[in-house]
């Protein structure tokens, strides 16, 4: 029953939000995803969505989900061991696992539940007849929400989680070395390919190398990355010349390849047909619908056709990030196309924000609990779909409220 203390709790804590700056207010877009964007009737840039490469309206990426959609329908009303799957399913996994340089590749709904599937399915079970087992998770402490997630469905008798200081790799191989005697079953290491505070990249060259001295396997989640970094972008693993040596991927074609959604694992094929047999968020949550399938294998057959898209996506945020950086703002150091502008203080942020969207530039604020104490900032995100001018226009707008605001 919805009682009387139920409604009062929700309302508090509604308001507690409000009064804490932690509400989240949705902005109602009056159109597609583009590097301008309708908001209450007005175009304002948009620097605040994952639109990597600009594909998110891309005519090619909708007029073959259109066609998908006479031949195949809406969607499968099921999931794929039950109904049955499609065959472009399967190409879209044959496909990504070619780009990724692995051996396979298992499409989930979204990148959120193939983090969930993956540890839950790898450890919470003992194989092979033993009658109990321990694995051990190191986790970056930055490691995205579906990561510390995952850790929540992995069952505490079967596993220990360590989570280590954000990058600090000292600490990391220190932890894998105490549990040397330790007689862990599986060791896992994850860590996101690019933090999405910073745009920073993990160490991916020395953390595969603690992971082969210490015979721990590598997860990666790549989802700002893929579609972004690397010669042909397939991620931080070919950026650091590992193209095919990182053991395990995770990734989704909901930021830089459509921005629809669809989430994978990819890597070694027995650890995916595994994942087929026992992963719970792939075998009871309904499979990708076959027009965002079909408009993947699209994505990935531009990414492939237009490499000036990365060249372009690389040039814009280096631009804009030389710019930002004259106009005398803190702007943290990358070659990631999400340009950190660092203000320090929430209330600042907030009010920044508010100012640049009131002048037609969309900027998300970042503040503590989300990031540190004391470290709120601007977080731009750099499209292969802005121009020269909109990227002019955006500095323009930011130098303007920013010495308005006394900033610079
Ligand atoms: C590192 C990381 N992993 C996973 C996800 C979740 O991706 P999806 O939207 O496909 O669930 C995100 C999205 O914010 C992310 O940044």
């Amino acid at each position: 029953m919805y009682s009387k203390k139920l409604n009062e709790d929700i309302k508090k804590e509604l308001e507690n939000l409000k009064l804490a700056g932690k509400f989240k207010v949705e902005r109602e877009l009056g159109g597609a995803q583009e590097a301008e964007v309708k908001i209450e009737n007005k175009k304002v840039l948009m620097f605040a969505s994952n639109n990597y490469l600009g594909l998110a309206n891309n005519r090619d990426i909708v007029e073959s989900a259109k066609k998908a959609l006479d031949s195949y329908g809406f969607g499968l009303s099921s999931v794929r061991f039950i109904a049955g799957t499609e065959t472009v399913h399967k190409t879209l996994e044959k496909k990504l696992a070619e780009f990724l340089g692995v051996e396979d590749a298992i499409l989930y709904s979204t990148n959120f539940m193939a983090n969930l599937g993956f540890f839950a399915s790898l450890t919470n079970e003992s194989f092979g007849g033993e009658e109990t087992h321990l694995d051990a998770i190191y986790s970056d402490e930055l490691n995205h929400a579906s990561i510390i997630d995952a850790f929540k469905l992995c069952k505490k008798e079967s596993v220990v989680k360590r989570i280590y200081k954000h990058g600090d790799l000292g600490i990391l191989e220190q932890m894998l070395e105490e549990d040397k005697e330790k007689n862990y079953r599986f060791k896992i290491i994850v860590t996101d390919g690019v933090f999405s505070m910073e745009g920073y990249l993990a160490d991916l060259p020395k953390i595969k190398e603690i992971s082969e001295k210490y015979e721990a396997l590598l997860f990666v989640d790549d989802a700002h990355a893929i579609g972004v970094l690397g010669k042909t972008g397939a991620g931080t693993p070919e950026h650091f010349n590992l193209h095919g040596k990182v053991d395990i991927l995770s990734g989704t074609f909901g930021k830089a390849l459509g921005g629809a959604v669809g989430g994978y694992i990819a890597g070694r094929k027995d650890i995916i047909e595994l994942l087929r047999q026992k992963s719970r968020t792939y075998l009871f949550s309904n499979s990708v619908p076959p027009a965002v399938v079909i408009a993947s294998i699209k994505a990935l057959d531009l990414l492939k056709e237009k490499p000036e898209l990365l060249t372009k996506v690389k040039e814009n945020s280096e631009y804009f990030r030389r710019g930002a950086k004259k106009l005398g703002f803190e702007v943290l150091d990358g070659i990631h196309p999400i340009v950190p502008v660092m203000l320090g203080d929430a209330a600042k942020t907030q009010e920044m924000s508010k100012k640049l969207l009131e002048k037609g530039l969309y900027v998300v604020g970042l503040w503590f609990p989300v990031v540190p104490e004391g470290t709120a900032r601007l977080r731009f995100q750099v499209s292969a779909a802005h121009t020269k001018d909109q990227i002019d226009r955006a500095l323009s707008i930011l130098s303007e409220v920013g010495k308005e605001m006394k900033i610079i």
